[in-house]
């Protein structure tokens, strides 16, 4: 039986999907060596900033139950540097390029949509709304429907691709976040950021992070991140979704293509097997033609919403 990987994302035509999640995949260059990035979804880039940022002190990274803590802090070369160097790697290549934008101000990220609307090897634009590793919790404006629909309806004033807005599961109503963002003009939704979290280094009596605090990533997070799709997507049918949260294998990719995401996205996974994208790509197809699936949009539609 033949299967149809192919996906439509906000009127992009993917090649499967598998996405290579924010932060995960650098810009795409030493993951070269382990796979053909024309064969990935998409490569979501390390998010960019208008001026290149060193990121947090280390140690940026603790290892936790099924997941880790990272405070890396956005560290990028900045927009310049990226379509220097970056794009036309990423171009090259053959990889569709969705260029993952931080700002500190809604006007940051217009001016961060604005000279990306040049780049033809943009496909697409991801707007981190959502990471908890800024230095003031102002900044991670998916906490606040009102802030992060300005984001939205900034950017999309000067953008040339279609735009997915990356929220955060740490809100006690992400539904709302998800409507003021799609009421603003955001194309499609990312879910999730990793998760605020902290550990301690008992011996020493500090934090583990130089931080102190981090995202948490990893298969912990994926029945949160699952639900959020799930949430999301029964409040919002025909919003496109790329879920993202834990993936490591194709059934749990398969996990949230059931509860209504168009796509998925590959973080911590990429980690621990380079090629995870691309394998979690080929072990859909298998899931698919095993269950007698022609392709990945039939899925919501078999999905069963009583035990
Ligand atoms: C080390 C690391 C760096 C990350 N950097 C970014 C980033 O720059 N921008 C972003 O939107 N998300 C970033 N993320 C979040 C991931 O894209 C993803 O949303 C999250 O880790 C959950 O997926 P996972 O459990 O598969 O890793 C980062 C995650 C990790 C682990």
């Amino acid at each position: 039986m033949t299967v149809d990987l192919t996906v439509d994302l906000c009127g992009v035509r993917l090649r499967t999907p598998v996405l290579a999640a924010s932060g995960c995949f650098g810009f795409g260059r030493e993951m070269a060596g382990w796979l053909d990035l024309h064969q990935v979804g998409a490569v979501v880039t390390k998010s960019v900033s208008l001026e290149p940022r060193r990121g947090r002190p280390t140690p940026r990274m603790a290892e936790t139950p099924s997941g880790m803590l990272n405070a890396i802090g956005l560290q990028n070369p900045g927009v310049e540097a990226f379509c220097a160097t970056d794009l036309p790697f990423l171009a090259e290549a053959g990889a569709c390029v969705v260029a993952s934008l931080v700002g500190r101000s809604a006007a940051d990220f217009g001016r961060l949509a604005e000279r990306l609307a040049r780049e033809p090897a943009v496909a697409l634009l991801e707007l981190n709304l959502s990471c908890p590793n800024v230095e003031h919790r102002g900044e991670v404006f998916a906490t606040d429907p009102g802030m992060a629909a300005e984001v939205v309806r900034t950017v999309k004033a000067a953008a040339g691709q279609p735009v997915l807005a990356k929220l955060t599961a740490d809100v006690t109503d992400l539904v709302a976040v998800a409507r003021a963002v799609v009421d603003a003009g955001a194309d499609g939704l990312t879910l999730i950021n990793t998760l605020l979290g902290m550990a301690v280094d008992t011996q020493r009596r500090r934090p583990k992070l130089a931080a102190v605090t981090g995202g948490l990533s990893g298969p912990a997070i994926r029945p949160v991140a699952v639900r959020c799709v799930w949430q999301v997507a029964s409040a919002l049918p025909g919003v496109p979704i790329v879920g993202t949260g834990g993936i490591v294998t194709a059934e749990d990719a398969a996990e949230f293509l059931l509860v209504g995401a168009t796509a998925v996205a590959v973080g911590t996974g990429s980690f621990v097997n380079p090629r995870a994208v691309v394998e979690v790509a080929a072990g859909l197809e298998r899931y698919l033609a095993a269950n007698g699936v022609r392709s990945v949009a039939e899925l919501p539609a078999l999905f069963k919403a009583e035990r």
